[in-house]
């Protein structure tokens, strides 16, 4: 399944996720770190779906792995550093 065309070879190169808007997986992870936690609220930030909207899925996708990489990250930085004897 494609999910969208690479600007260039290997992962350190963002991929165009919304080829009609030209919005790559980068900026769709910074909205979701500046606070998108949700297709709706990604939308409103970026202008993704506004053409095909082939985008949505994958977009989606995004956001949800992206979240839970963002709320493990949390949930690592407040775990306790020591172990209860
Ligand atoms: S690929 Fe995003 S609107 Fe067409």
């Amino acid at each position: 399944m494609c999910r969208g065309i690479r600007r260039g070879l290997g992962s350190r190169f963002d991929m165009y996720v919304c080829v009609c808007q030209k919005i790559t997986d980068r900026e769709i992870r910074q909205a979701v770190a500046d606070g998108a936690r949700s297709l709706h609220s990604l939308c409103e930030q970026l202008p993704l779906g506004g053409c095909c909207g082939r985008c949505l899925p994958y977009a989606s996708e995004l956001v949800a792995e992206h979240s839970a990489h963002q709320r493990q990250l949390s949930a690592d930085c407040c775990a306790p550093s020591f172990q209860a004897a």
